[in-house]
């Protein structure tokens, strides 16, 4: 594999609203995310996507976008952002932004023109379509639920509507029309040169459309199909633009980009993220695409450590085969967090977390952590639908009555499964409003941060956020970046909770065991059940382990036996 700069990098996502607020209005800021680049230094992350900064009414929390080129007041201005950028890069850190592509805010200027004039040059930049027998063009459901289709604002009379996979408030860009395209690479390349590294590129695979709008057979009783399913069709067309916005944006920029790509086959893997694919990296979001492959929340099934292992395992096995490189992740913006949604119920502690930061910072790839999952958030307990901000949570609530369940169940389920999950606030110390703000937070705090929070955790032994630190000095450690960054994955075992893997690297004749034990009980491994798939016959060493973890190597100085408490965690060098 041809070495870029950004192998071996750790990344961190922060969710800008959520991270830390500097002026007391409840929301967080860029000054809040400067006074915390020591704190991430500290953690020891190389690269730092911001989810949406840019000026959005925030029907979907800034994944709407009303203009490309400058900030959200909320968030601050281009000079804190310049500032931001400059005192990250002083620590060796490098800035991402999410490029918002598929669709813009029903509030951007292209959308106002578009709607006050079909024949203006805006309104090309959209899909403008007549209905079809008194109805909407086609049965697609939106990402949010609902019809993909809405009138034209101020045409609301009128058989014709403008296309939203997403939000009311989001209306896709027409990608088959260069004119748009162009802006695109204006607005991208506006960021690159202001310092930006590169981009997490958000939602692209929806930019395909099949432009005679058909419908699809019904996936539930609504007689609609999710818009995924479209996009699955259409995969095969996307080549060319995506080649054409790497080609003006990214390659002359050398940036870093990750794709948010889901349904990835693999024969498309290849062509997103192998060597000249047209990103760096894409997500691992498998398991979440298990989960949401079932239409609604009210279907959603529970995965356990051994469903999330083998989703991971397979990607891990897919990016490989190909020479691509997976950016893997517990969780995100969008999901609940990572330790409430795979761990067991005995797990979603102090405890599981370490079981599960072992886990992801031994794998292939580049790893992103989600803020807060550096300290072991789990999910909010969210009480009432009142606590909820997500459009997308408050449809499933709505569809969860409609369905006969009571509000509690409802509540309880958008609690399980909602993105809000993710977008409480920062927990920093044990202050009002656990320090995030001195004002009213936008959301409500999570309900453990007397306990759980950066504070009790920095510098502490032991704790979580100590234990990222070390996982993360290990894997750029100069004996061992080259085998944590290019050794191969190999599958050792998932058995009932305890879960192994290899990664060797012939170059260095390097190999490691990564290996924990998710099971209430404890239970032992023999290296010697590696068999053939140990390469290296080393004296095995602990490189690091948790939770009553050990290793009591034989007396023929080569094999050994492995004991793991429930919890239990380690890497070890063979
Ligand atoms: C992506 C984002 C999500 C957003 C959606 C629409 O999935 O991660 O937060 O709602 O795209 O932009
Ligand atoms: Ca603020």
């Amino acid at each position: 594999m041809e070495p870029k700069w950004w192998h071996g990098k750790v990344a961190y996502q922060i969710y800008p609203k959520s991270f830390c607020d500097s002026n007391g209005d409840g929301i967080g800021d860029l000054k809040g995310i400067i006074s915390k680049l020591d704190y991430l230094q500290a953690l020891g992350i190389d690269i730092l996507w911001l989810s949406p900064i840019y000026p959005s009414p925030f029907v979907d929390q800034g994944y709407d976008i009303a203009d490309y080129e400058n900030i959200e007041p909320l968030f601050g201005n281009l000079d804190d952002f310049d500032h931001l950028v400059a005192a990250a890069k002083e620590r060796n850190i490098d800035v991402i932004m999410d490029l918002v592509a598929n669709h813009c805010s029903d509030q951007h200027p292209w959308f106002k023109k578009a709607c006050a004039d079909l024949n203006s040059e805006e309104a090309g930049y959209f899909y403008f379509v007549k209905g079809k027998n008194g109805k909407v063009p086609n049965n697609l459901r939106s990402y949010f639920g609902g019809s993909v289709w809405d009138h034209i604002p101020g045409h609301e009379d009128e058989d014709i509507f403008y296309s939203h996979y997403f939000a009311k408030g989001q209306p896709d860009l027409n990608w088959y029309n260069p004119k748009l395209r162009e802006q695109v690479y204006k607005f991208t390349n506006f960021w690159l040169q202001r310092g930006v590294k590169g981009f997490r590129v958000d939602a692209i695979l929806s930019i395909v459309k099949d432009l005679s709008f058909p419908d699809l057979p019904p996936d539930d009783t609504d007689g609609m199909c999710h818009a995924a399913n479209m996009n699955a069709r259409n995969l095969h067309q996307i080549g060319p633009f995506l080649n054409e916005l790497k080609a003006k944006t990214f390659t002359p920029a050398d940036s870093f980009t990750v794709g948010e790509v889901l349904t990835v086959t693999p024969e498309s893997v290849k062509d997103f993220a192998g060597a000249n694919g047209y990103f760096s990296t894409l997500f691992d979001l498998s398991a979440r695409e298990k989960v949401e492959s079932f239409p609604h929340y009210r279907m959603f099934p529970n995965l356990l450590p051994d469903d999330f292992a083998q989703c991971v395992f397979d990607t891990q096995d897919l990016n490989q085969k190909v020479d691509a490189f997976v950016a893997p992740i517990i969780e995100n913006h969008d999901e609940p967090r990572g330790l409430s949604y795979y761990m067991p119920d005995y797990l979603q502690n102090a405890v599981g977390a370490k079981t599960i930061a072992t886990f992801l910072m031994g794998l292939r790839g580049i790893p992103f952590i989600y803020q807060g999952q550096e300290i072991g958030m789990t999910n909010t307990a969210f009480q009432s639908i009142d606590e909820f901000d997500d459009l997308y949570a408050k449809n499933e609530y709505r569809d969860m009555l409609e369905h006969g369940y009571t509000p509690e169940q409802a509540v309880a389920s958008c609690a399980r499964h909602g993105r809000d999950n993710a977008r409480t606030p920062m927990l920093w110390d044990d202050s009002a409003n656990a320090g995030f703000t001195t004002g009213k937070p936008w959301m409500r705090v999570h309900q453990d941060y007397k306990t759980l929070n950066v504070k009790n955790q920095f510098g502490v032994l032991g704790s979580t956020f100590s234990y990222y630190q070390d996982l993360i000095k290990l894997r750029k450690a100069p004996e061992y970046a080259h085998v944590f960054t290019y050794g191969s994955f190999e599958r050792v075992m998932i058995d009932q909770g305890l879960i192994a893997y290899l990664r060797t690297d012939k170059e260095t004749e390097q190999q490691l065991l990564v290996i924990i034990n998710t099971r209430k009980d404890s239970c032992t491994y023999d290296l010697s059940a590696l068999g053939d798939k140990r390469v290296c016959k080393h004296q095995p060493q602990v490189l690091i382990s948790a939770n009553e973890a050990t290793l009591s190597v034989k007396a023929d100085g080569v094999d050994g036996i492995i004991n793991l408490g429930c919890g239990g965690a380690m890497i070890v060098a063979l």
